[in-house]
C-alpha cells in the first residue's frame, strides 16, 4: 500500500516543519563546504582565507543558496540588465551602453512582475536567491530603488553593478539600509587609462569616489575589472587597492570581443597575456584577503588542478559538479533589458523571454541549449569537467588560455585537438 503524506497526519506536518527548519543550516553547511573546497583548490593561504570566511555576509549574501562556483561566482543566480542607458561609453562594453535605452525595455509593471517571478522561484527552492541589477548603468533607471526594495522584501540577496560615477553618499546610505551589495567597475589605477577605456574624462574619479564612499560607510562592496591588452598591468594593483579597502571579492573579466568590444581589437589579449592574466589571478587569490573570481576564463579551474598535480578523471568529474567552470546553462540566467533570456552577457543566444514564460521553463531551456561544453576538446582534456571552455570566447575566435599558460610549445587555439597530448 502506498502511504501518502496526508495519511501520516501530524507526522507529515512535523516532518515538513523539520525539513524547513533544517533547510537553512543544510544550505549554509553546503555553501561553507563549497567555499572551503574552493579555497583548497585555489591554494588560498589559510590566514587570509579564514579572515575572509569569518565575514558572515560572504555566506549569507554573496553565497546565498549557492550550490556551485564558476564563471560569475556562485550559482544559481540571476543577472538583469535593467537598461542599456549609460552615462559612460566604454570601448569594451558588451551591452553597448550609451545615451539610448534599448528598444522595448521592460516597463515598471513588467519589471515588478519579473522581480516577483525571481522571488517566487527562490522560495520554491529550485530558483536563484541572488538577483544582480546590472546594465547599462542601472542607476539611470528611475524605478531602480523601488525594484531593489521589492526584491529585498521578497528575501533575495541583491547586488548592484555600477560604474560608480553616480554613487554619492545619500544613495550609498539608502543602499546600505537595503543591504545591497555594491559592485563597482574599475579598470585602472591610472586615472587617464581608466578614463580612456571608459570613454569619459572624470570617470576614474567618480569610480574611486563611489568605491571609497562604500568603504567608509561600511557597505558590502566588490570590484569588477576587465582585463585587456591595455590594462593588464593594472589588474594586480586594482585587486590590492580593493583588498586594502575591504572589498569582499573581485571579478576579473577576461575581455570578450562582443557588443561594442567587437570594434576594440587593441584590447584583445594575446596568448602570452592570457597566461600572465591567469598567473596574476592565481597569485592574488593565494595571498589576498578577498575571493577572486575569473570571468570568461574557465581555464583558471583547469590550471588550478594542474598546479596541484590532480589528474584523476573520476575526482575531476566529481569536482566538476561543484566547479563547472562555464556557467552557461549551469545556474546563470542573464536577462536583457527587453526581457530576452541569454545564458550569460557574452552569448547572444536567446532562449525565450520573461514577458512570456516562467523562469523554470527558461532555465530548463538554457540547460538543454548549453548541455554540451564549448570546447571541442573538453572530452579529451583531463580537466574538461572543471572548464568546458568559454562559449563566448571560443565563438569569438579567442584562444584557450590553458594552452598558453602551460607547457605547450606553441599556443593552442580553440579546436586544435592535436595539441591535446600536451596538456599533461
Ligand atoms: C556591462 S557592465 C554594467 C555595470 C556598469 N555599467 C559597469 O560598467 O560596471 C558590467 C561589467 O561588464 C564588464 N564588461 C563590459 N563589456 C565587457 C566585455 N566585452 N568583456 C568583458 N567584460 C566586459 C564591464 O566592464 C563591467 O565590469
Ligand atoms: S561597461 Fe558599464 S559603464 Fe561602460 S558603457 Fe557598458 S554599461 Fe556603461
Ligand atoms: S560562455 Fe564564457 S563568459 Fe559565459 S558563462 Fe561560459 S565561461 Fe562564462
Amino acid at each position: 500500500m502506498r502511504v501518502r503524506p496526508a495519511d501520516l497526519g501530524p507526522l507529515a506536518g512535523a516532518a515538513r516543519r523539520a525539513g524547513q527548519a533544517l533547510s537553512t543550516p543544510i544550505t549554509l553547511a553546503r555553501q561553507a563546504g563549497l567555499i572551503g573546497a574552493y579555497a583548497r583548490l585555489a591554494g588560498w593561504r589559510t590566514a587570509p582565507f579564514l579572515r575572509w570566511a569569518a565575514r558572515w555576509d560572504n555566506l549569507f549574501q554573496a553565497g546565498a543558496g549557492a550550490t556551485r562556483i564558476g564563471c560569475f561566482g556562485p550559482a544559481p543566480h540571476v543577472v538583469w540588465e535593467v537598461t542599456q542607458r549609460c552615462n559612460l561609453r566604454c570601448a569594451h562594453c558588451h551591452a553597448s551602453g550609451g545615451p539610448q535605452a534599448a528598444p522595448d525595455e521592460l516597463t515598471t509593471a513588467e519589471a515588478r512582475a519579473f522581480v516577483d517571478q525571481v522571488v517566487q522561484a527562490g522560495r520554491a527552492g529550485w530558483g536563484a536567491r541572488i538577483l544582480v541589477f546590472s546594465g547599462g548603468e542601472p542607476l539611470m533607471r528611475p524605478d531602480l530603488l523601488d525594484l531593489i526594495a521589492q526584491a529585498r522584501r521578497g528575501g533575495l540577496a541583491v547586488f548592484l553593478a555600477t560604474n560608480g560615477v553616480l554613487l554619492d553618499e545619500p544613495l550609498a546610505r539608502r543602499l546600505k539600509a537595503l543591504r545591497v551589495g555594491v559592485v563597482i567597475g574599475l579598470d585602472a589605477m591610472t586615472p587617464d587609462l581608466h578614463d580612456e577605456i571608459r570613454g569619459l574624462p572624470g570617470a576614474w574619479e567618480g569610480a574611486i569616489r563611489g568605491i571609497e564612499t562604500c568603504a567608509r560607510l561600511g557597505l558590502y562592496f566588490h570590484l569588477n575589472v576587465v582585463a585587456t591588452a591595455r590594462n593588464l598591468d593594472e589588474v594586480g594593483p586594482i585587486i590590492d587597492y580593493g583588498n586594502r579597502l575591504g572589498a569582499y571579492s573581485h571579478f576579473v573579466y577576461r575581455f570578450v570581443p562582443v557588443g561594442r568590444g567587437l570594434e576594440a581589437d587593441a584590447l584583445r589579449l594575446d596568448p602570452t597575456q592570457l597566461g600572465r592574466l591567469l598567473e596574476i589571478i592565481a597569485d592574488r587569490q593565494r595571498h589576498g584577503t578577498a575571493i577572486v573570481i575569473p570571468v570568461a576564463l574557465p581555464e583558471f579551474w583547469a590550471r588550478a588542478l594542474r598546479e596541484r598535480g590532480m589528474g584523476d578523471a573520476r575526482r575531476i568529474e566529481a569536482l566538476g559538479r561543484s566547479f563547472p567552470g562555464c556557467q552557461a546553462g549551469r545556474g546563470l540566467t542573464y536577462v536583457k533589458p527587453d526581457g530576452a533570456v541569454w545564458a550569460c552577457p557574452f552569448t547572444p543566444a536567446e532562449v525565450g523571454n520573461v514577458r512570456r514564460e516562467g523562469l523554470e521553463a527558461l532555465s530548463r531551456r538554457l540547460e538543454e541549449a548549453f548541455a554540451a561544453p564549448a570546447c571541442p576538446d573538453a572530452a579529451g582534456c583531463p580537466w574538461g569537467a572543471v572548464c568546458g571552455g568559454c562559449h563566448a570566447c571560443l565563438g569569438a575566435g579567442e584562444p584557450c588560455a590553458l594552452g598558453v599558460a602551460g607547457d605547450t610549445a606553441a599556443p593552442r587555439m580553440a579546436g586544435e585537438s592535436e595539441a591535446r597530448k600536451d596538456y599533461g
